[in-house]
């Protein structure tokens, strides 16, 4: 089968994470998670005191750090999940507060951070047989990807998921405390100036408001397999 670059985008908390997992490993692919990377930058500027105790970010102090920023992906071999390092530290655990949640979009609003991940990204998915999770991967990271999905959800729905997410991990928020956050966040992706979230005109919209984690990876693995049977056909009318 050929290879191909499969681009998730959509709104926060929608699950494009657990299907851009399932799908990568039905598939073999790779999974980059690109909002960790965000998340693993803010951790780096909330620990060096980059971010100050009223939230406030020291732009200046940040972009002079960036060079000292290094992030990488590696095979967690108890869980098998692929986990986000830190300057060679697995953050996996420590990027998903809600601290670091309300910090992540103002942080990966800035051009330079956002200049230094895509680059990242571009080169991760440099082969192919990838999947990438994110806010603009089939916008501006990947243009050309083959497949490019969009996803949504209604909102109480996500919240109720991230709410479940949290508590598992023994955090617990109101679901309105979850659902303001998530908004807010989605209210920042969408409006800041560098590549903000949006549809790209070619992507395929997968509302997983009423889907199990099977449907949508079985609607997915379905339209694979239609570009499959569609770059046959080219080939052979060529
Ligand atoms: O997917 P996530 O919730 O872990 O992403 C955290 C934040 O990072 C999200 O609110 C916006 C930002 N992000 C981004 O700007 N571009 C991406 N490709 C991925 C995430």
């Amino acid at each position: 089968m050929q290879k191909i670059t499969i681009a998730i985008d959509g709104y926060s908390s929608c699950g494009k994470s657990t299907l851009a997992k399932a799908l990568a490993q039905k598939l073999g692919y790779n999974y980059i998670d690109t909002g960790a990377m965000y998340r693993a930058a803010t951790l780096y500027a909330l620990e060096n005191k980059i971010i100050d105790e009223n939230d406030n970010i020291n732009i200046k102090a940040l972009l002079k750090a960036l060079p000292k920023i290094e992030v990488e992906f590696e095979v967690n071999p108890k869980t098998h999940n692929s986990d986000i390092l830190l300057n060679g530290v697995d953050v996996e655990r420590d990027i998903r507060t809600m601290k670091v949640s309300g910090l992540v979009s103002k942080v990966s609003a800035i051009k330079e951070v956002r200049e230094k991940m895509v680059a990242l990204q571009r080169l991760m998915g440099k082969k192919k047989a990838v999947v990438m999770d994110g806010r603009d991967i089939g916008t501006h990271v990947f243009p050309k990807a083959e497949l490019k999905i969009f996803m949504i959800a209604d909102p109480d729905v996500r919240a109720k998921r991230r709410q479940d997410e949290f508590s598992s991990k023994g955090q617990y928020f109101t679901i309105e405390e979850v659902e303001m956050s998530l908004l807010k966040r989605d209210m920042a992706d969408i409006s800041r100036e560098e590549s903000p979230l949006t549809q790209a005109e070619d992507a395929v919209i997968l509302d997983n408001s009423e889907l199990s984690r099977e449907e949508q990876l079985e609607f997915v693995l379905k339209l694979i397999a239609d570009l499959q049977f569609i770059s046959r056909e080219e080939q052979s009318h060529h």
